[in-house]
């Protein structure tokens, strides 16, 4: 039987701190609950005593939603604990985040503490939360470039205070997939009671790599995933939740599955796109523009002969438009072809090599050619 992940989403904490794309407690709302028809496991609401904006967009989703956790962030801090137990006192399930750094360098140049005191003040946050919270998620900060046995030491510590989750960052995207994946697999057997708290993956872009250290992680023991939406976050931004989900989805030998509605994921994206005002690279996996484009000759060929021939995701799955085939001077008659008999032209052999020419012609000219290129080109034969 498939184990479950479980999808973590931090679009409004860690995608919203990615500068102009701030958004108010309404658009705030419309995102969370567009995450619960998808099917999110937890919302990462925010980080309630960093603004009083955002401790109010807390309360406001935490009023908003019904089925998914309602997750707030804090540092390890009782001051931040509090203000987080307040945001989510309307939250139907709710989740109390809290950590501290776990790299040397965290612990040394930005804490300028010592490793003890940190795993110290980690458990003191993780039995504070618990007094208001059953479910309390602790983050290692850099986990992924911690030692790995003092990263061990902490999560051991963590969970005997009560940690329900374990989340292991790679805060810096520095990690490869095998190093993070090894990292997991190092936790998953060598901490005592690692069963009794799920193993978290929160895996940042700076390499390109945030899904497939995600995947890596998954594959080792880790059970949640921390994505957003079109990937956006810090820096080069963290990963994306489309991305996990379909990679599961189109895996079934991974042995994984997640509650994801995938039909809502373009329409989601579509909408975290527009309200944050960012918008997605046409060649984002699952959800750019061109995801489900094809354009060279070889390719429209192909794919006009068996549509799996070049595609590996239907696009209704995903809630995108059906495929599309772009006449570009890199099309070939097959492409040519089959466009103007979907719109209406039945053309001899002969025919199609004439406008063919012609037709190259216009493409070098043009960037794309569309319909209303091709009625133009078919006018002298009508
Ligand atoms: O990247 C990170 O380490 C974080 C933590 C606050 C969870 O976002
Ligand atoms: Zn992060």
């Amino acid at each position: 039987m498939a184990k479950r992940v479980f999808i973590f989403d931090t679009t409004l904490r860690d995608g919203e701190q990615v500068p102009g794309c701030q958004l108010n407690t309404e658009e705030k709302i419309r995102v969370a609950k567009a995450l619960e028809e998808l099917g999110v496991d937890v919302i990462e609401a925010g980080f309630p005593i960093s603004s009083p904006g955002d401790f109010n967009s807390v309360v406001e989703i935490s009023k908003a939603v019904k089925e998914p956790i309602v997750c707030a962030l804090t540092r390890a801090k009782e001051m931040d604990i509090d203000s987080a137990a307040e945001a989510l006192k309307y939250a139907k399930r709710k989740r109390i985040h809290t950590g501290i750094g776990s790299s040397d360098m965290h612990i040394q140049y930005k804490l300028r503490t010592t490793r003890e005191k940190v795993i110290e003040q980690g458990v003191a946050a993780v039995k504070y939360a618990r007094k208001f919270v059953d479910d309390v998620e602790f983050f290692c900060e850099d986990a992924g470039r911690a030692d790995v046995v003092f990263l061990a030491q902490m999560v051991e510590a963590v969970i005997a205070a009560g940690a329900t989750v374990v989340n292991i960052p790679d805060t810096t995207g520095y990690t490869l997939p095998w190093q993070f994946g090894e990292r997991i697999k190092f936790l998953m057997d060598n901490v005592k009671n690692v069963d009794k708290a799920i193993i978290s993956a929160h895996c940042h872009n700076d390499l390109g790599l945030a899904t497939a250290n995600a995947i890596a992680a998954l594959a080792n023991g880790a059970r949640q995933v921390e994505c957003t939406i079109n990937g956006i976050g810090e820096r080069a931004g963290n990963t994306s939740l489309e991305e996990v989900a379909m990679i599961i989805k189109s895996h079934p030998s991974l042995g994984l599955e997640t509650g994801i509605n995938t039909k809502k994921l373009v329409p989601t994206s579509d909408l975290v796109s527009s309200l944050m005002r960012m918008p997605v690279q046409a060649n984002k996996a699952i959800v750019g523009k061109n995801a489900f484009a094809h354009s060279s000759g070889i390719h429209q060929d192909g794919f006009l002969k068996h549509r799996e021939n070049y595609e590996i995701i239907d696009p209704s799955d995903v809630g995108a438009d059906a495929s599309s085939i772009v006449l570009t001077a890199r099309s070939g008659r097959a492409a040519l072809s089959h466009r103007l008999t979907t719109i209406g032209y039945q053309l001899s052999k002969e025919q199609l090599d004439l406008v063919y020419k012609k037709f190259l012609d216009m493409a070098d000219q043009r960037k794309q050619i569309e319909d209303a290129d091709l009625k133009e080109l078919m006018a002298p034969y009508c």
